[in-house]
């Protein structure tokens, strides 16, 4: 990590001084310790009040269902600063509800909207001098999370939970940022099954894809796509994101698929590509049309557009361009026109801190 950090706490009755130097235009997708994260607990049927702690550790049974059984889902949403100095989070009532979906799918207790939303704005308001400040283009990456927390041996859902969300400052999660970046189709190893987890945000997705990820950077792939499970022959998502392409005659084509995870992102995109008159295709994407696509990104919170600059399928290496497509340019300015406050936020997206 290459970043100056220097926090200065002064005062001892309380009125905490914050200075904060962190060189911004460094920042990468790096864990970062911030001053606190929130977190709350669910015991006897209830959620309590939630605190804010300033420590980074937390203390579990050695036999907490998370830890040997995966009892774990969580999110990923940012907050961004605008000229004004004011702090907008993006659309984060569908993360809320994407964590009550993954929730229910691995028998974790349902989060209230308003327990999400004040968990998130009491994080942030906390650690306010971490938000990079706009013209840096950076952001605050909040990552809520909740685990089985309780003692159990065999297999069954926890009794105990914690939902935690902490916070930190980042930058682009690719280093090259919006400059493209070579992928490969997975040919060895599958994410997600039919009828399986990909459609939720549960740690296991990510734990399975850790290996052909580790190859696949080794070969000089930052990214790597998976093609459906059952069949092999349709495209589902890349490990950290959702597939985009233009088609040739300017459309933007995104899979659909019960094995990928809906992106907020995504969806938003497909938004404003409707706004532009640009025709909107969900529909199963086969690899064998890779070949027919003029531009190709991955989209989500943290890659935000990560267009690709060439794909490798088999003994195949496709080729979109050194330079992000004019379609997933626009589409990039103006998504982060928005987030930054410099566009019209239309669709109110952006939640006020
Ligand atoms: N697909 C996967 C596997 C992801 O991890 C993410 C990131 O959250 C996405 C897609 C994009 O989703 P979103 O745009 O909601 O961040
Ligand atoms: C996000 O985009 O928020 C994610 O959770 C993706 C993760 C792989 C960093």
């Amino acid at each position: 990590m290459n970043l100056k950090i220097l926090l200065r706490h002064q005062n001892k009755k309380g009125n905490m001084q914050k200075e904060t130097h962190i060189d911004w235009s460094s920042l990468g997708f790096e864990y970062l310790p911030v001053d606190s994260h929130i977190r709350y607990r669910w015991e006897n049927g209830k959620w309590d009040k939630g605190r804010l702690l300033r420590k980074h550790e937390i203390s579990l049974p050695i036999a907490a269902a998370c830890l040997h059984y995966g009892q774990e889902c969580f999110e990923g949403l940012k907050a961004f600063a605008r000229k004004d100095g004011s702090v907008g989070i993006f659309r984060p009532l569908e993360n809320a509800s994407r964590m009550n979906r993954s929730a229910r799918r691995i028998l974790c207790p349902e989060l209230p909207e308003e327990l999400f939303m004040d968990a998130v704005k009491r994080v942030i308001e906390a650690n306010r001098h971490f938000v990079p400040p706009y013209g840096t283009k950076g952001s605050l990456y909040i990552r809520p999370l909740m685990i089985g927390s309780g003692a159990v041996i065999g297999v069954g859902p926890s009794d105990i939970y914690d939902f935690i969300v902490m916070v930190m400052p980042v930058g682009n999660y690719y280093k090259e940022g919006i400059s493209p970046v070579k992928a490969i189709v997975s040919d060895a190893f599958d994410r997600a099954a039919p009828y399986g987890t990909g459609s939720v945000k549960v740690g296991g997705n990510y734990a399975a894809s850790l290996l052909q990820s580790k190859i696949a950077k080794k070969e000089g792939f930052p990214i790597v796509l998976y093609p459906d499970s059952k069949t092999r022959s349709y495209v589902d998502e890349f490990g950290t994101s959702n597939f985009i392409a233009v088609s040739k005659d300017g459309a933007y084509v995104t899979p659909d698929s019960e094995s990928v995870l809906p992106s907020i992102t995504n969806d938003s995109l497909m938004a404003l590509a409707r706004d532009l008159g640009i025709p909107v295709e969900r529909r199963p994407v086969a690899l064998s049309e890779l070949p027919d696509f003029v531009e190709m990104g991955a989209c989500g919170t943290a890659v935000v557009i990560t267009p690709i600059s060439e794909i490798t399928y088999g003994s195949r290496v496709i080729k979109y361009g050194s330079e992000c497509g004019p379609t997933l340019r626009r589409l990039y300015d103006r998504l982060t026109g928005i987030q930054f406050g410099d566009l019209p936020d239309e669709h109110s997206w952006l939640e006020t801190v």
